[in-house]
């Protein structure tokens, strides 16, 4: 491969444009973590309807590291959300939110539609169906007591 068509795939790999962002896994911080990433998106000139996919996915992310990942009490460890993004020239958007957390048992299982481990707090269960219907890749890895890494991609400007 000739050294300037390296040089292009390069740059085309590298983001245009990307935050990193840390916040404490408190409930008021769902609407805050939404504010950031549609700022962040707003820059590519989105459709309301893709802003409105990659909030909700950014919500239902964020919501599952505030309400599940440090549900055990006896964690000691900063219990923060870790929010990430990243856009490319092509309009792809990459977004990960992360825990250090309790982890996730069986992801495969998790991810089920209709899955829940707090039935009784009015949560559906629906949380990882909303983000992969609504993003066009979903990466989600987890290990017990270490925390859960979401990654979910979106590219814009499609139609
Ligand atoms: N960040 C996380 N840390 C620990 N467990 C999680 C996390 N995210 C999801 N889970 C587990 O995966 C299940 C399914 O998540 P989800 O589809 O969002 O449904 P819901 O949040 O309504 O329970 C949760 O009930 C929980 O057991
Ligand atoms: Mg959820």
């Amino acid at each position: 491969m000739k050294s300037a068509t390296i040089l292009n795939k390069a740059i085309k790999e590298m983001p245009v444009n990307s935050f990193k962002c840390e916040f404490p896994a408190k409930s008021l911080n769902e609407s805050f973590a939404r504010i950031i990433v549609s700022a962040f998106v707003n820059q590519l000139d989105p459709t309301i309807a893709e802003l409105s996919d990659i909030k909700t996915s950014v919500s239902e992310a964020v919501t599952n590291s505030i309400v599940h990942a440090y549900r055990e009490t006896d964690i000691k460890k900063a219990q923060n959300v870790y929010l990430s993004g990243e856009y490319y020239s092509d309009g792809k958007i990459v977004i990960t939110v992360k825990d250090k957390g309790c982890g996730i048992p069986n992801i495969k299982e998790a991810m089920q539609p209709l899955y829940t481990t707090l039935p009784s707090d009015e949560r559906s269960g629906m949380g990882f169906t909303i983000i992969a219907s609504f993003s066009d890749k979903l990466k989600v890895s987890s290990a017990p007591n270490k925390g859960t890494t979401v990654r979910f991609e979106k590219r814009i400007g499609n139609t």
